[in-house]
């Protein structure tokens, strides 16, 4: 039910681990790491200098001149609290300015690889993610980084320095009362909003994943608008959704809730502690062992301790967060490809194009054959056609040659190399394809062209146009060649995206071409016009053709009749007429058919 392809488990330890495989990215600038950490340090004792300073203005202030009964102001002490005060703020801001540029130096790098590593995956985790999830998560581990190091560095361990320098000094200058007091609650409140922090995080992932889930299903839907209008089912999606919703705004109440007992217990621990500390100090210049100026110097410290720490739960929680979203991304690094390159893998090299498949077994779920033995082959600069059923495993023999998914069994190889062994890259150069679904770029037409050789030149790109037979269609369009195809293309009918595709191909030129029913939304004519320009084009190239209408691949020098996952029949047409098997059945039903067709556009045309 939930999109999250990698759900946490509640129970899971915060794994530090994640830490040791970020800090690799963070080592590009280590100067300014350096250099940050002096101002950290420069900042926290400036802060700590200012209620001692506090302390001797009041007690400046507390004496008066006895010969001239006037109260001295001790000015030039305020003049250097005031500085101290800016210079610890200022000295904090140069720190986050100076550690800014590492920590999104390291965003971008991770982003990157994770985006490289997503295309890297095969296309059967990319079959089973939903984009809107996929991209939260990655977005969440990216920013991710960017919280952790600020809160982190910046935060819990300049605190902890503080802490430690605060209990040293008031153990020095006034015993171990306030210390001991200081040390305590402090350690109360860490223990306190680190339990309570662990117990709420479970309301703050499962707020996380509904937040996911909502977002995926909304941008599912929005993907799908058009199906939704064509079975009428808005009420159903906004139900749908709604569900989700709840689920969020359920989350949202349980995890506010939790918010609410965790600042609760800290405010009550602060208090108790001010409190403590106040009527030790208070005790403490009644007894006359200390002045005013102390007692405002507890009071201030005091103040200063619990100020960072008040945000210790919320930052826990970021953290951890933080590092479980961060988990989350690097998972996903290590997600492996199934499709992978052989440790040795050669370049494929021969340029002829020949193409074997030798008992090729196949299935996408183990109890489900899709391909049974599957063996032909096409010599170089051929032209076979694979006709066949629906579902008879036609596409996924172009998967298997494209290498989208691995033979269970038997070889593949293109030009006497089994493409197991050679690069995936090298090897998907040699291969254009025009798929049965064409998707497109959200991005103008000229553009989707230009994608199958992005070095073409605009000439070049006009010219597959051209031979795609796009050109009179551009010429129709307002803004030619620069109109917006929409999302996914759906702006553009199927046979104009078809036509995009073809075009697309035409511009790699590559030796291998697959055409999984390349023309079939076309119409008759423009289908034969761009049979024969596909024709010219193939000319001494390698093409593999799936048809289902199959007028259009008579001049085929092989047909390869398949019928659930075999070969049935393979050979010419007129061969395979005259053996009057499947091929020959197959034929003859398409031809009275289109017959029919004729004969009805006859009788249309003489009303
Ligand atoms: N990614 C996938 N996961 C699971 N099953 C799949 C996947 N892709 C395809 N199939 C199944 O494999 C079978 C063969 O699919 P394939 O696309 O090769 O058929 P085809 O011969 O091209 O059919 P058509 O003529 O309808 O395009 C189908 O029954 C399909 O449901
Ligand atoms: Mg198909």
């Amino acid at each position: 039910m939930r999109s999250n392809r990698f759900p946490i488990d509640e129970n899971t330890e915060i794994n530090w681990r994640v830490l040791k495989d970020l800090v690799p990215h963070l080592m590009e600038f280590r100067g300014r790491i350096v250099l940050a950490i002096a101002f950290l340090i420069a900042a926290k004792l400036a802060t700590i200098g200012l209620p001692f300073i506090l302390k001797y203005v009041v007690d400046g202030l507390n004496v008066k001149d006895t010969a001239t009964q006037l109260v001295v102001v001790p000015v030039a002490l305020i003049i250097a609290y005031g500085a101290l005060r800016f210079a610890g703020v200022m000295f904090g801001e140069i720190r986050d300015t100076l550690f800014g540029r590492v920590t999104e130096r390291a965003m971008r790098r991770v982003a990157l690889k994770v985006f490289t590593h997503l295309h890297r995956l095969d296309l059967d985790f990319h079959l089973n993610r939903q984009t809107g999830g996929l991209s939260r998560d990655m977005e969440r581990g990216v920013s991710g980084i960017s919280f952790l190091m600020r809160f982190m560095v910046f935060n819990i361990v300049p605190t902890l320095f503080e802490i430690a320098a605060v209990v040293g000094v008031l153990f020095v200058q006034y015993g171990y009362h306030f210390s001991l007091v200081i040390f305590a609650s402090v350690v109360a409140y860490v223990l306190f909003s680190m339990r309570a922090t662990d117990w709420r995080t479970q309301y703050v992932r499962e707020m996380n994943q509904a937040d996911t889930s909502s977002n995926s299903r909304a941008i599912d839907s929005l993907l799908n608008y058009e199906t939704v209008k064509y079975f009428n089912n808005e009420e159903y999606e906004a139900k749908r959704y709604d569900v989700d919703l709840k689920a969020w705004e359920d989350a949202r109440r349980k995890n506010r809730l939790s918010v609410f007992v965790l600042n609760g217990g800290q405010a009550f621990i602060i208090a108790s502690a001010m409190t403590g500390m106040l009527v030790f100090a208070g005790f403490g210049v009644q007894s006359g062992d200390m002045t005013i100026g102390d007692f405002v110097l507890i009071n201030a410290m005091t103040m200063q301790i619990f100020m960072p720490l008040n945000f210790l739960g919320f930052v826990y929680r970021e953290i951890r967060g933080s590092l479980a979203n961060i988990e989350n991304m690097f998972k996903m690094l290590n997600q492996a490809p199934k499709v992978v390159d052989n440790e040795n893998a050669t370049e494929l090299t021969a340029k002829e194009g020949k193409i074997e498949f030798k008992n090729v077994h196949f299935h996408y779920q183990p109890d489900r054959p899709i391909l049974r033995g599957v063996s032909f082959d096409v010599k170089p600069g051929q032209k076979v056609a694979i006709v066949g059923g629906s579902g008879a495993g036609k596409s996924t023999i172009i998967k298997l040659l494209f290498r989208f998914y691995d033979a269970e069994q038997g070889e593949i190889l293109v030009d006497g190399q089994n493409i197991k062994t050679v690069t995936q890259s090298s090897l998907r150069k040699l291969i254009g394809i025009v798929p049965q679904d064409t998707v497109l770029f959200n991005d103008t037409l000229f553009e989707n062209i230009r994608y199958g050789n992005p070095k073409a030149s605009d000439d070049e790109v006009k010219q597959a146009a051209r031979l795609a037979h796009l050109d009179h269609f551009i010429d129709s369009l307002p803004q030619g060649a620069e109109t917006q195809v929409g999302e996914r293309g759906l702006k553009l009918s199927g046979g104009e995206k078809q036509r995009v595709a073809i075009a697309r191909t035409v511009l790699k030129r590559p030796p291998i071409m697959l055409f999984d029913e390349a023309t079939s939304s076309l119409d008759s004519h423009a289908e034969q016009a761009i049979l024969q320009a596909l024709k010219e084009i193939a000319q001494g190239h390698t093409s593999l053709v799936i048809a289902h209408r199959l007028s259009t691949i008579v001049d085929a020098d092989k047909i390869i009749v398949m019928d659930k996952g075999t070969i049935t029949e393979q050979g010419t047409h007129h061969a395979l007429l005259k053996k009057g098997g499947l091929y020959a059945q197959l034929w003859h039903t398409q031809q009275s058919s289109e017959e029919d067709e004729s004969s009805k556009d006859k009788v249309n045309k003489e009303r």
